[in-house]
C-alpha cells in the first residue's frame, strides 16, 4: 500500500508504470494478429475468383449489395439450419474487401451457389417481385445491358496478388481472354480449367452469347459463392484450435 503511495507522488515513475502496463496490454492484443494465418483452416477447394468472377464481384461492391446481404453463417443452430455449414475464415481468405456485411435485409448469401438457376437469378435480377412477390430487394434490370468492364481486369488479379492472393502470372497475363471465355458459349475453355481447375463452370450465364454483360459477371460469382470448400474432406475436430486440451488429444 505505501508502496504505491510513492508511484502516485512521482510523476515520471508513475509514467514509466503506467507505458509498462499499457504496453503489455498492447501486446497481448496486437501479438496474436501476426499469427493470423494459423486462424485459417486448411481446407481443399477454395480457388481465388476467376476473372469474371471478381467482375461479379466488383458490381455486387458497386450496387451496394453488401448493404441488405451478408456473407457469413455464424456457428448458431438457427442459422446453420437455414443457410449450411457455418462460414469458414478460409472461405473469404481470397476476398479483398471481405463481403461479410453486418445488415440482414435480406438472406444470408454466403452459399447462395448452386442455390437457384441462371435463369431464377436473371429473372429475380431483373424484377424481384416476379419471382418473390413480397421482396422489398430494388430491380437491377440495367446489368443486363451493360457490358461488363473488363479492360483492367487482368491489373485487378495483379494487385490482388500483391496482397497475397495466389494468382499466376498466366492467370494475370491470360485474365481477359478467361473472363471472355468463361461469360460466353464459347467452346475453347480448355486454358480456363487449366487455370482454375476442372469445376469452373462457364456459359452465357444471363443467356445472351452476344455480350458478357455485367448480369453475366454477378451471376457467375453468385453462382460459385459457398460451394468451392470440400465439407467431405473438412474434420473440425482436427482443427488445432478445436483440439480438446493438452492430454486428451487423440
Ligand atoms: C434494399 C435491400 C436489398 C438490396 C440492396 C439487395 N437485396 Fe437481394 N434481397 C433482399 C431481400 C429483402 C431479399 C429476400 C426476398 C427476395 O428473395 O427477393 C433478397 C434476396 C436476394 C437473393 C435470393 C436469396 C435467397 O436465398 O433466396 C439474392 C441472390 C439476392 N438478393 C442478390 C442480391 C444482389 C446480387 C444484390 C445487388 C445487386 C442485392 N441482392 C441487393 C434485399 C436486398
Amino acid at each position: 500500500m505505501f508502496k504505491h503511495d510513492k508511484i502516485e507522488r512521482n510523476s515520471i515513475i508513475l509514467l514509466l508504470a503506467t507505458v509498462l502496463v499499457v504496453s503489455i496490454g498492447g501486446l497481448i492484443e496486437i501479438v496474436p494478429l501476426f499469427r493470423v494465418e494459423m486462424t485459417i483452416e486448411k481446407v481443399q477447394g477454395m480457388r481465388p475468383y476467376t476473372p469474371l468472377e471478381l467482375a461479379g464481384q466488383n458490381i455486387y461492391i458497386r450496387e451496394g449489395c453488401y448493404l441488405c446481404h451478408s456473407q457469413q453463417i455464424r456457428p448458431l443452430k438457427d442459422e446453420v439450419e437455414r443457410y449450411g455449414h457455418y462460414s469458414l475464415a478460409a472461405e473469404s481468405m481470397y476476398d479483398h474487401p471481405f463481403q461479410w456485411g453486418s445488415e440482414r435485409t435480406g438472406p444470408d448469401l454466403s452459399r447462395i451457389g448452386g442455390k437457384y438457376s441462371d435463369e431464377w437469378h436473371v429473372a429475380h435480377l431483373t424484377d424481384p417481385r416476379s419471382v418473390v412477390p413480397e421482396s422489398v430487394m430494388p430491380p437491377y434490370a440495367f446489368l443486363k445491358t451493360r457490358a461488363a468492364d473488363l479492360s483492367n481486369i487482368g491489373d485487378h488479379l495483379k494487385t490482388l496478388k500483391i496482397l497475397g492472393v495466389p494468382y499466376t502470372d498466366d492467370m494475370i497475363a491470360n485474365a481477359y481472354k478467361d473472363a471472355i471465355a468463361q461469360g460466353t458459349n464459347e467452346a475453347d475453355t480448355a486454358g480456363l480449367t487449366a487455370r482454375y481447375g476442372e469445376k469452373v463452370t462457364s456459359r452465357a450465364f444471363d443467356g445472351q452469347t452476344q455480350m458478357v454483360s455485367e448480369m453475366t459477371a454477378l451471376i457467375a460469382y453468385l453462382q460459385r459463392l459457398g460451394n468451392l470448400v470440400d465439407f467431405t474432406t473438412y474434420n473440425p475436430d482436427l482443427d488445432p484450435r478445436n483440439l480438446p486440451d493438452a492430454g486428451a488429444a487423440p
